[in-house]
């Protein structure tokens, strides 16, 4: 979802215009319909070009100026909130006198109201945006400094902002802002970055900055000022990240990788002696840890997935009451959550808006808030009590994958480690701690089904609607193999529990709507075969995903998918492979743009 890239160089006659653009580019996987720039040139004026689709049509429309382009310079991915997607509606966007620019990551929640008060006072309005009354207000405030007008300006938005701004009135300044909108501030050599993600400038820059909720910062050739100064920390940066090798696609990559991304996840984690987890990250809230009675957990979209799993998974090994809800329901439902309560918020990005404000939610009510979270020095990890990452290193695909993964094993390990602590006994700790050391090598034998999940969604290339059922630990799965589905082939997919079908869902089971049944050889198997009969006995299709040398099934569903054995808690972390693989395959058959899929962003940084 939108991004945000300014620069200020040292040496002031510097064309800066291809670092901007490679830095813009590192964001593009996120997510975004159309992307600007406004630079200084060496007149001191600003231009400022806009282009609708892919970074690449903004770069035509920059092409002369690649040799003037002079620092300061911003640039924005948009991802559209108010306003369609026109090139008149892409940022950055001006005031009416066109002295002040910005770029705006967020939503004005009251723009509005402050619309009409500006129009009544004479500004004219030229984008459709909420983010518009930000320039006129900063126009309207404007006496001799950016950073006060900014502030005054400010004062009067109600929403989210991450944003930085130039001005032709001081030619050598950025001012930048945040609330509840990530944004940073890069060191380099001879070069300062504004950067709503640490990914886009990492190559550029040894220090970074994180600017915390309504800090102001005012960036200068010369170094940057803070209101709250922090003390910069050191960049780690492999810059391999972003190559998808020989894969067509980061997707289909992303999913091969996951033998390897659990490995780092439960490197240095596993205590096979004491049949527990060590996780460095919760240290400092161990007392408070182990007096916690309730857990709640909270995400959105495959993380609430992940939430879903956690919830089965503490209930029965770990012994404590929990419940898990998607972030957008929890931060308005009135809650009661008492003290020995921990909440667990789950985000790949650690940037979702929602879960963000969960956090925010619990930590104002003395609950202790933790965050599994796969990005190092995101707002959620400097917002939570404690947390642990799932090291999967980037995802570009939009799409969820190995991330998911991680966040399950992640949960298994919180698991064994509160287990421990209650009710889970040595040997029990000691044989989850065993299977999970066999994970890496059950994924990478499980991934050899692709050529077959590529021959099922051949045959089933046509089919528009699909029925995911599971039971228990495999219902999340159940919804999270239906999202994959939905999200990047766009084909109607439902998620659901085996048992309900007869509650409704059957009605619509036909030759034409299969059901991928997830059945693992585990506690509800019978069940499972019972819902399967039910489908099956109305002329439905069903594709099963069962536990290798279990025969049953072959006489029973149209199509078999096997996974290896395994215990019942980590069949999910193979039963979702062949769906992630199943998803993908299809998509791809049908030509869907994978990596980025319609309408979606990679990370959702609005409410
Ligand atoms: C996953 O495939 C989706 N792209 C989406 O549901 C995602 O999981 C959700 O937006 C939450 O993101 P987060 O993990 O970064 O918080
Ligand atoms: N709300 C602003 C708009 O629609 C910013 C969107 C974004 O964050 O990209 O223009």
């Amino acid at each position: 979802m939108c991004g945000i890239v300014a620069c200020l160089t040292k040496d002031r006659d510097k064309p800066t215009l291809s670092i901007g653009i490679d830095a813009l580019t590192r964001l593009e996987y996120r997510g975004y319909d159309s992307a600007g720039a406004a630079f200084r040139t060496a007149s001191n004026t600003i231009i400022c070009k806009k282009a609708i689709g892919k970074i690449l049509n903004l770069q035509k429309e920059l092409e002369e100026y690649d040799q003037t382009a002079l620092t300061p310079l911003i640039l924005h991915t948009r991802w559209a909130t108010h306003g369609t997607v026109t090139t008149s509606n892409a940022h950055p966007l001006s005031d009416c006198s066109g002295n002040f620019y910005i770029a705006h990551n967020g939503i004005v929640e009251n723009y509005t109201s402050l619309k009409k008060q500006l129009q009544e006072e004479g500004h004219v309005f030229l984008s459709e945006t909420d983010t518009e009354v930000i320039a006129h207000l900063i126009e309207k405030y404007f006496i001799n400094n950016l950073e006060d007008a900014v502030r005054k300006a400010l004062e009067q938005v109600v929403g989210t902002y991450g944003i930085a701004v130039i001005s032709t009135y001081e030619p050598d300044k950025i001012v930048a802002a945040s609330l509840s909108s990530p944004l940073l501030i890069g060191l380099g050599e001879d070069i300062i970055f504004v950067a709503s993600d640490l990914s886009a400038i990492a190559p550029y820059i040894q220090k970074v900055v994180y600017l915390d909720d309504r800090e102001v910062a005012v960036i200068e050739p010369n170094g940057y000022t803070i209101i709250r100064e922090k003390k910069p920390q050191e960049v780690q940066w492999s810059g391999s990240a972003h190559d998808k090798g020989n894969y067509p696609h980061y997707m289909l990559q992303e999913i091969m990788e996951q033998p390897s991304t659990l490995e780092e996840t439960m490197r240095g984690r596993l205590d096979l002696q004491e049949g527990s987890a060590k996780l460095g990250g919760l240290i400092s809230v161990a007392v408070r840890l182990s007096r916690v009675n309730n857990v709640q957990l909270v995400g959105c979209g495959t993380a609430y997935h992940a939430c879903l799993f956690g919830e089965y998974l503490l209930e029965e090994h770990a012994c404590i009451s929990s419940k898990s809800e998607v972030s957008s329901e929890f931060r308005y439902r009135k809650r009661a959550l008492s003290k020995d309560t921990a909440l667990i918020a789950v985000s790949q990005s650690g940037e979702t808006a929602d879960t963000l404000a969960a956090i925010k939610d619990a930590v104002s009510n003395n609950i202790l808030a933790l965050g599994i979270t796969n990005s190092i020095g995101s707002t959620q990890t400097r917002i939570t009590d404690a947390g642990v990452y799932t090291r999967s290193g980037t995802e570009i695909g939009v799409a969820a994958t190995k991330t998911f993964t991680s966040q399950l094993v992640s949960l298994v390990l919180l698991a064994l480690l509160l287990g421990r602590q209650r009710k889970l006994t040595l040997p029990e700790g000691q044989t989850i701690v065993n299977e999970l050391l066999r994970i890496p090598n059950l994924v990478r034998h499980t991934l050899l089904c692709t050529d077959r999940v590529l021959e099922i969604a051949k045959k089933y290339e046509n089919c528009e609607n699909f029925f995911f059922l599971g039971r228990k630990y495999n219902y999340p799965i159940a919804k999270e193999g239906a999202l994959k589905l939905k999200e990047i082939s766009y084909v109607h997919a439902e998620g659901s529990y085996g048992g309900e079908l007869k509650h409704g869902e059957l009605a619509l089971v036909s030759e034409h709507f299969p059901s991928i049944c997830i059945v693992p050889k585990d506690s509800v198997y019978d069940k499972m075969v019972s819902n399967i009969e039910e489908i099956k006995t109305r002329n439905g299709t069903v594709i099963a995903i069962t536990t290798e040398g279990n025969t049953e099934l072959k006489s029973i569903a149209d199509d078999v998918i096997y996974i290896p054995e395994t215990l019942e808690i980590l069949y999910p972390i193979l039963s979702i492979i062949p769906l992630q693989l199943f998803a993908y395959h299809f998509a791809n058959l049908r030509g869907c743009d994978i990596d980025k899929p319609r309408n979606l962003a990679k990370s959702v940084t609005v409410e």
